[in-house]
């Protein structure tokens, strides 16, 4: 594997000065020995470009053409202070539990900007989303749409009608870990596309007094790089809008055509958004144009990982390091799979720079360890670093997206601390989590 130096390190929110990792702006070894480690680090600057990045390819060239939507997807990195920055910089959030949504609220992030996913939401998340006036519910099948209904008609207070869409289920098959596809034609997610299932639940939206059913959504799976499978699913979709339009003379007025674009952990090519959008967007257009005859729809998008994936950086520091004979030589972090599941779960693969010994060769190769009980516990195998020792620290690059948030207790590993770092400024956004807060729901016999 590559030096990571030729990497990952050519976005400018590192930097190395005097052999020592900075993360923008921020000298990593000070910051672990401010905060402890394992730490979480997060860049603003990463993420409020990104953000731009997206509306530069994605809202801007479509003003005046169509209304472009971007919904963080908030399950990739959900606190407080994303929700916060996703508020100033003027995008929604999309939540997918009473937790997430609670995030938001705790935020003070406006109800109308917040779409409502998930395949089974509970009766009681519906009714505080509803209560906080959520403004889209993106339903996963009729029987929800009843709950929604029935919450509503329940609730006098509840004055409001909120927008659905439908998600639907392409059929189409992306190409990425079978874990990250969520758009195959057998699978838990969205309305399947038989006729007898899917009319009768529209016409049924359509006709609802309830609520205000404007469209459709899909997402095909996470981490992908072809725009190939988003085509072919934005086809079967159009097809739908076209049947509805001919059969109930209904124009579908927002199609949400998902996340899912890839983020670079190792040395993947990224692809711009420009990518992915511009072909979906014009698409959609030229459809509305020349088939409906009507005005395009409002298209709305929920990246996660593409926005904070690559915003994100762990720091551990380096503790026993074990060389087995005729094997392999292992170096143990103070973190592993609590704080950074991925690579066990899909075989994740990661970069890493030992943040102190930024100008010294790297010609050891090693596996980087947790200190979880599980020999499946392993962060990097065959990582070149510098010869390590013990107090070192050790950084790994392209965590912001998925760690913080699908984060354990294993073990009883307490939950790393978070950090927004922006160009040269320091800020706690999460506290390290406490032995005291490890057992406060627990009771004893
Ligand atoms: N919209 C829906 C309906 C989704 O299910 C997801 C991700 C997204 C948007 C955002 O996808 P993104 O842009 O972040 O790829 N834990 C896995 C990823 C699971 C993604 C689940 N759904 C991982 O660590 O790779």
């Amino acid at each position: 594997m590559e030096n990571i130096n030729e990497s990952i390190l050519k976005n400018p929110i590192y930097e190395v000065r005097a052999g020592v990792l900075f993360f923008d702006g921020c000298n990593t070894v000070e910051l672990a020995q401010k905060y402890g480690t394992p730490l979480y680090l997060m860049s603003e600057t990463e993420i409020v470009r990104r953000i731009d990045e997206l509306r530069k390819s994605f809202v801007e060239p479509y003003v005046g053409k169509t209304d472009c939507r971007i919904v963080y997807a908030s399950k990739a990195f959900c606190t407080i202070a994303m929700m916060n920055i996703c508020e100033r910089e003027g995008i929604s959030v999309d939540v997918v539990s009473g937790g997430e949504l609670h995030t938001a609220k705790a935020a003070g992030f406006p109800a109308d900007r917040i779409e409502f996913n998930g395949n089974n939401k509970t009766r009681e998340e519906i009714e505080s989303a509803l209560l906080y006036g959520v403004g889209r519910f993106i339903v996963d099948g009729l029987s929800e749409l009843k709950i929604i209904e029935s919450v509503i008609a329940d609730n006098p207070s509840i004055t409001y009608h909120p927008k659905i869409l439908f998600r639907i289920t392409p059929g189409v098959t992306a190409d990425t870990h079978d874990h990250l596809k969520t758009a195959k034609k057998d699978s838990k997610f969205g309305i399947p596309l038989a006729e007898e299932v899917f009319f009768p639940q529209i016409e049924r939206a359509i006709n609802s007094e309830l609520v205000d059913y404007v469209g459709l959504h899909f997402h095909i799976g996470s981490q992908l790089f072809d725009v190939k499978p988003y085509l072919d699913a934005l086809e079967i979709a159009l097809e739908k809008v076209r049947e509805i339009k001919e059969r109930y003379g209904f124009v579908v007025s927002e199609l949400n055509v998902g996340g899912g674009f890839g983020a670079c952990y190792v040395d993947e090519d990224r692809k711009q958004f420009g990518y992915f959008l511009a072909p979906v967007v014009e698409k959609i257009i030229e459809f509305y144009d020349n088939v409906l005859g009507t005005d395009p729809p409002e298209i709305s998008i929920e990246p996660g990982r593409s926005i904070v994936a690559e915003a994100g950086a762990t720091l551990y520091t380096v503790g026993q390091t074990k060389d087995i004979p005729g094997g392999t030589k292992y170096i143990s972090v103070d973190g592993g799979m609590g704080d950074n599941i991925r690579p066990s779960l899909y075989q994740a693969e990661y970069f890493s720079a030992i943040a102190n010994k930024m100008d010294s060769p790297c010609d050891d190769t090693v596996t980087i360890c947790g200190k979880n009980c599980e020999s499946g516990d392993i962060l990097i195998r065959n990582a070149q670093l510098p010869l390590a020792s013990s107090g070192d620290i050790l950084c790994t690059f392209s965590t912001g997206a998925y760690c913080y948030s699908m984060s354990s207790n294993y073990n009883g590993n307490l939950i790393p601390a978070v950090v927004l770092c922006s160009d040269g400024k320091d800020k706690l956004i999460v506290k390290r989590q406490t032995n005291d807060q490890l057992v406060q729901n627990q009771l004893p016999l």
